[in-house]
């Protein structure tokens, strides 16, 4: 798996510095609020889990699965949802978090989603931001974000490439002999 990183972007411990600093960030901003941290799945599970850890105020967490990518690099544009939250949330200052935003079309469709339901309040975090893939037309701001990163195609700390590579414990781009074939 190590053989296929072309550059480590982020190690561990910057990605643990940019964590600790959003954690405390969220806890004073939401220290009179009811807040609710919606994981987005897959890619998330690893920022949320180390950001939860550093969130000192009580809060409550869940999970929704949206699908915008398949083995390719490129998004289609299209995004389903997977897995819903099933409880009522209009007493929840929702929080989504996400692992990068780059075309910003799943956040968008989660964030519409999500406010259709009434909720107190919703907004975004993500650890990594791409701001130059933004998709025309997306208008969704991000209140926290941990680094921005150019347009190139990351892996690790929950990120994938086919699925694979979540495990990783830095973000880094794979080398180009790695992506063999896009199949969508
Ligand atoms: P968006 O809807 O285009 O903003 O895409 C968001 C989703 O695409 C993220 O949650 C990731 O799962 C995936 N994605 C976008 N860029 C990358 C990348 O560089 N590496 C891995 N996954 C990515
Ligand atoms: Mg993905």
């Amino acid at each position: 798996m190590l053989k296929d990183i072309k550059e480590v972007f982020f190690s561990k411990e910057e990605i643990q510095g940019m964590v600790s600093r959003i954690g405390k960030q969220i806890s004073e901003d939401y220290k009179d609020k009811n807040l609710l941290l919606v994981c987005v799945l897959k890619g998330s599970v690893c920022f949320m889990s180390d950001l939860m850890k550093e969130i000192t105020i009580p809060c409550k967490i869940d999970f929704m699965e949206a699908k915008s990518y398949g083995a390719a690099t490129v998004t289609s544009g299209v995004v389903n949802i997977s897995k819903d939250i099933v409880y009522d949330i209009s007493d929840y200052d929702i929080l989504l978090i996400e692992d990068i935003f780059d075309s910003g079309r799943t956040l968008e469709k989660l964030t519409q989603i999500l406010s259709h339901r009434n909720p107190k309040s919703v907004a975004c975090c993500s650890l990594l931001d791409k701001p130059e893939r933004r998709a025309e037309g997306v208008k969704l701001e991000l209140k926290y974000t941990g680094a921005q990163v150019p347009d190139a195609f990351v892996v690790g700390y929950g990120l994938d490439y086919d699925e694979y590579y979540r495990n990783l414990p830095f973000i880094g781009v794979l080398k180009p002999e790695v992506y063999t074939e896009i199949k969508e």
